[in-house]
């Protein structure tokens, strides 16, 4: 494995790219379809795992975080993986303490109170080396994978990771980073600028390990209306995408598919259709033909089942309407958001089934 870690050269031949071809907007005789947080607690082997070890040693042991990412491809036909890792590395890179507490969720240990705080973050983090271990996990899972399913890289959005940094974990309002926003503009901006430079690097390097397509997390949008948005996440966004594509380009490697979800951002979709991310990821609070409307035929839609909706009895009716109302192409299939971890295993099961069958049967007649 310590070999295969390193070895980029020489990866399996992809068997199933139906999630590429989605993104680039090419035809796809089934819709392809993945699940937001499908490697998780909802899975027993993953709990079995978790507890031998903590969740940030997960992320910094690639054996560990490519074995959980292979868990849920072991179980279902899904049409990608995703590298278990998480957004807070990041803010960990930049020198900030966090962990993980159990019915608590990340917590910061001393978040940034201050703007004067932003003098005690490491301002040039060699990222390639602090995060070299989520390379490693890439890498030694694009071999592992041997193939099944493309491997996406990941990273939160600029305001997200900044809102964690100054709430010290979740929170009902982000008042206190909002604070920010509203009083310490500057400060702000300067923030923000930072956590793009490194995420531009974070995910350059991602697809250099090996990651094939590239999602960007800005959970918290929903917390900005869209004066905010337009001027601390969506310029962010844009810019986070264009730099990668430049840089790799200038690398001479192939650009990857990039995909944004702005969860909460209804006000923002046509915004968002107008950057360069190849992919737009919808929450479920966004009905399915309003969407299309705002967005477009330019861009490829993914969501947007409400997790809950994997409980009800009808899943599958809940999933067809979904389906039929997005129509089969330019479009990947998934979940309004993460997935809960009491769903039953066969519930995504059914998921994922159930996408399949309808859509090979809409292409059909
Ligand atoms: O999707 C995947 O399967 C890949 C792995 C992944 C994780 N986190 C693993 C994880 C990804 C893509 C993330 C992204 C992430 N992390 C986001 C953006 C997506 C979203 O949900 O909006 C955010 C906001 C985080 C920060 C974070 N990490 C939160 C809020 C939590 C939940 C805390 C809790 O206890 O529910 C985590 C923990 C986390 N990240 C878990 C997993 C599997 C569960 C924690 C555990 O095992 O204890």
């Amino acid at each position: 494995d310590t070999e295969l870690c390193k070895d980029r050269d020489n990866f399996p031949p992809l068997k199933n790219d139906l999630i590429l071809r989605a993104a680039r907007g090419e035809y796809t005789e089934m819709i392809p379809v993945w699940a937001m947080r499908q490697a998780g607690r909802y899975l027993p082997e993953f709990r079995e795992v978790r507890s031998k070890h903590e969740f940030f040693t997960l992320c910094r042991t690639p054996s560990l975080a490519c074995e959980v990412t292979l868990q849920p491809i072991r179980r279902f036909n899904l049409d990608a993986s995703i590298i278990f890792s998480d957004i807070l590395v990041i803010p960990q890179a930049l020198g900030m303490d966090v962990e993980m507490i159990p019915g608590k969720g990340p917590t910061f240990i001393r978040p940034l109170e201050h703007p004067k705080d932003l003098k005690e973050l490491e301002h040039d983090v060699d990222v390639d080396d602090k995060l070299g271990y989520v390379y490693d996990a890439i890498t030694l899972t694009r071999h592992k994978l041997e193939g099944r399913v493309p491997l996406i890289g990941f990273a939160g959005g600029p305001w997200t990771l900044m809102a964690y940094m100054i709430e010290g974990g979740g929170s009902q309002t982000m008042s206190k980073a909002k604070q920010w926003l509203y009083r310490y503009e500057d400060e702000s901006h300067q923030l923000l600028r930072l956590l793009v430079d490194i995420t531009v690097k974070f995910l350059v390097g991602q697809v250099k390990a090996g990651a094939q397509l590239l999602q960007v997390f800005e959970s918290h949008a929903g917390y900005l209306g869209r004066d905010l948005f337009n001027k601390y996440s969506l310029q962010y966004l844009r810019d986070i995408c264009k730099n990668v594509k430049r840089e790799l380009v200038d690398a001479k490697i192939d650009p990857v598919p990039m995909i944004v979800f702005a969860r909460g951002a209804h006000y923002a979709l046509q915004e968002l259709a107008s950057t360069d991310y190849d992919v737009i990821s919808v929450d479920w609070t966004i009905d399915p033909k309003e969407a299309r409307n705002k967005i477009g035929g330019q861009s490829t839609i993914q969501g947007n089942l409400d997790p809950c909706a994997l409980y009800a009895n009808k899943a599958k009716k809940l999933i067809g309407k979904m389906i039929a109302e997005f129509g089969t192409q330019r479009y990947i299939a998934n979940l309004g958001h993460g997935i809960y971890p009491n769903v039953e295993p066969s519930q995504l099961d059914c998921f994922v089934e159930c996408v399949h069958a309808y859509s090979k049967n809409l292409n059909a007649t």
